[in-house]
Order: C-alpha cells, then structure tokens, then sequence
C-alpha cells in the first residue's frame, strides 16, 4: 500500500467524492452556499447504512432502548430553557483588515491568516473577542409583518427531552432506559470547513440514556456507554490506532455538561472529534420543569422514589463518521485505488457483470443473476468496458465483491466472485451465492 501525503489525501477524498457521486458542494450551480453539501446515489447509501447500523446497535439490539423522530421546528421557549439561547456560543474575533471572521480557539487558522497577510506585507489586527450564537433562526408564519422567529434545531436532543413524559406514559420503560433519534441538525457555524466536517446544516445521531441521579451508577452507564461507542466505530473498521479518547477541560464544557469524553479520529487535519459521550445531570428535564410549568420527574414503582432522572449521552455527527470511514478506508495499491470499506457500510455490496456485454447468452444470464441478488443485496450492474476496468472501477467506490458470468458459466452453473481486498478470484455455484455474500457480509473483519 502507497504511503498517502496527508494533504493530498484530503483532495483526493474530495475528488473521489465527487467524481464517482459520494457527495457534491450544495446549490453548485448557482456558485454554492458555504458549509452545505449534497449527498449523491454512494454517499446517501453510505449514510443510510451508517444510519442502519447505528441503529441495530442503539435501539434493535437493545431492550430498554426506544427510537423516536422528532420536528426540526419547536416551540422557541424551548431553546430558552435548554439553554441554547444564552449559552449555545462560540467566541469570535474579525480581522480588522480583511472583515473575516474566526473562532477564537482556532489557533492554527488564525496563525495561518496573520501568515497570509504578512506575507503580503499587510497589517493584522484584531477586533475585540465577541460571543456568536449559532442557534439558526427562520421565520414561520403566513401573514408578512406577523410572522415568527423560531430556530432550527442546533441539536436534536431536545425533541426527546420535551417528549419524556409522552414516552413513559406510551410504553412500559423504566429507569435506566435510553431514547435514540438521528435527524438534522443546523449552526451557524463561524468557519465551516474540511469538507464535510464542520457544516452548518448536518445530521446526528443520538442516545438520551435516563438513569438514577446517583454518582455511582451514572458514572458506571457513563463508562459504558463511552466503550460502546467507540467499539462501534471499530467494529465497522476503523483502525484503532486511528482513534482515541480525549476529555474535555472544565472551560471547554459545553452549558449542559457536568463531564464530556470525545471519540477523536486521526484525520488528515490532525484528531477530530467525531462523537460526544456527556454526562447531562439533570440539566434538560430540569429546566423544561421549570421554563413549562409540567411536571418532568418519574416516579420509580418499586422504591416509591420521585425523582429527575440523570441524563447520560451519545452525541455522533453522521457526516463525520462518513467521512472518517471514507478517510480510513482509502488506500492506493500499485494501479488501483480501494475503498475497503466494511461491506455492512459499502454502497453497493455486490456487482454482476456479463464477460461480453453484445453476446445475448450471457447478458441475458447475468441479468438473471443481478434481478435475483438486487432483492437481497445493493447490487451494481456493469457492461461496459473490459472486466479489468470494471474491477477497479467498483475497488474505488468500495464494492467488496464482483460477479463475473462467462461461458464457461452457461455449462457448469458457476461463476466467478472476486474479491475486493484480496482480489483473489473463486468459482462460487450460482444457486449458493446469496448465501455465499450473506456468510461473508455478517462475517467480515
Ligand atoms: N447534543 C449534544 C451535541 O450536539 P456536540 O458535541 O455539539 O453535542 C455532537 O455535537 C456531534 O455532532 C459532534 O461530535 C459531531 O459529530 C456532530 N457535529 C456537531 N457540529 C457539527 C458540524 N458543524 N458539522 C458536522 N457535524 C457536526
């Protein structure tokens, strides 16, 4: 495997992305829309997968959890009481001289900015630090003059926090149980940036895990739930050694936080956050209790205790762990470039391809072969070009295995699989291949 320069990996990524449809700058026709991006036919299936797995893990597997799906648009009093209004800020500072603006805690960029001027023998100064909040604002309404400001969620957490009560009261949970959502998420972010990284409009995917208000057994739900994040992005073949741990310092928490770990990858622009595991306390229900007047506390059965349950989260961008996966799983090998992306994630777990596309025996075959794995599986077809091309044009985009159909296919009811990582060729029984890809794709490691 070629050792990849980092910043030529990124622009790599980019182009990959774009070239073969991962995902396109948003509006780009009509000159874009800074920090938004379009996810074209592989990157909407990647998401989806990353989406499902997440899923599986979070909520299907798992007896006290449940999923919900939330409105983007809530009351606005929401946002006052979660604290979003007041405290949702990032510290910004504008250079005098250019009038463009910067978080305040990114020293790398604006040591790269005072560069840049100095460079052209220009002056740098500084505005004073001013807070910016992110909270997206839009106006509801059908009368002009008397329409309303309401903001776009800048988290999806609180469409499960106001919904507590009318989720104990429609199911039989109890404490510890957990309520998952994915959904969008917008900020007005001061520097989007790094592709898809820090976008102002992005998708999250989270768990709100309600426990007892006690030290101990928080903390201990708290350690777990931290594990099992990261060994999720593991078991989806992110290399280990390509993510880790960091703890957030006290002046870095965010207003709802008591403590906060990251799950970081190692990204071409150095460790990342990727996903957020905090410790809430009672900050949500608390507040709503208080900004709405209802009664927010449960009342436990068996000990006759009435409390506000403690508030353990996991808080993941699905646009970062796309991109983190895409990241990790390119590599170069002599003349071809592969995407090993776990097949569970792939786009496309499969690609059928007659030898020759203009002898009608064989298309005809292996399009009898494709109708039948496209039910099971994401399955690609391809005609064009020789087989070689069509190899390495699936290696890139991370199918993990292809079909060929040849003559000898039309006598002996076989076929050849070839597989991606290994490129190794087998001949695999037509009537044993959806078992053949279904072994290999719960299997693989
Ligand atoms: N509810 C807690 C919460 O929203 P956060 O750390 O602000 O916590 C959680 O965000 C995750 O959402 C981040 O780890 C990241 O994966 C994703 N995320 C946050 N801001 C983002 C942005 N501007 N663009 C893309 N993803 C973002």
């Amino acid at each position: 495997m070629k050792d990849i320069k980092k910043e030529n990996l990124m622009d790599k990524i980019v182009s990959l992305c774009k070239r073969r449809g991962f995902v396109f700058p948003g509006s780009e026709i009509y000159g874009g829309l800074s920090g938004t991006w379009d996810y074209g036919p592989l990157g909407s299936e990647l998401k989806f997968n990353i989406k499902q797995e997440w899923w599986k893990t979070m909520v299907k597997d798992r007896d006290d959890i449940v999923g919900m799906s939330a409105s983007i648009l809530m009351n606005p009093k929401v946002w006052e009481a979660s604290g979003h209004v007041s405290g949702f800020n990032d510290p910004l500072i504008e250079c005098k001289t250019c009038h463009q603006r910067f978080k305040a805690d990114q020293k790398d960029v604006i040591l790269e900015h005072e560069k840049w001027h100095k460079e052209k023998k220009g002056k740098v100064d500084w505005t004073e630090l001013k807070k910016f909040n992110l909270l997206v604002e839009a106006k509801v309404g059908v009368v002009e003059g008397e329409k309303n400001t309401v903001y776009l969620r800048g988290e999806i957490t609180q469409g499960v926090h106001v919904n507590f009560k009318n989720i104990l009261n429609s199911s039989r949970l109890k404490i510890p149980f957990g309520v998952a959502q994915i959904g969008k998420a917008f900020r007005n972010e001061i520097t989007p940036g790094n592709f898809t990284y820090r976008s102002i409009e992005f998708e999250q995917m989270e768990l709100q895990y309600y426990v007892k208000p006690d030290k101990n057994e928080s903390m201990k739900q708290y350690e777990f739930w931290k594990n099992l994040r990261i060994d999720w992005y593991k078991s989806l073949g992110i290399k280990p050694d390509n993510l880790r741990f960091r703890e957030h310092k006290k002046d870095e928490l965010a207003h709802y936080a008591k403590a906060a770990w990251d799950v970081e990858y190692k990204s071409p622009f150095g460790w990342k956050e990727c996903e957020g595991i905090h410790h809430r306390g009672d900050w949500d229900l608390s507040r709503h209790q208080e900004y709405s007047g209802q009664d927010m506390s449960y009342f436990d059965e068996e000990t006759k205790e009435k409390y506000i349950p403690w508030v353990i989260e996991t808080s993941g961008g699905v646009d970062r762990a796309a991109l983190f996966f895409l990241i990790d799983a390119y590599s170069e090998e002599k003349d071809r470039v592969v995407l090993k992306l776990n097949p569970k994630i792939a786009p496309y777990k499969v690609a059928v391809f007659p030898l020759l596309a203009n002898k009608p025996q064989l298309a005809k075959l292996a399009r009898k072969i494709y109708d039948d794995l496209k039910k099971q599986f994401m399955t690609a077809w391809d005609d064009r070009g020789n087989i070689g091309k069509r190899y390495y044009s699936q290696d890139e985009i991370g199918t993990p295995w292809c079909v060929t159909i040849d003559f000898e296919s039309l006598k002996d009811k076989k076929v050849t699989v070839r597989d991606r990582d290994s490129m190794k060729q087998k001949r695999v029984p037509i009537k044993e291949l959806s078992e053949y890809f279904r072994e290999r794709l719960e299997n693989y490691v």
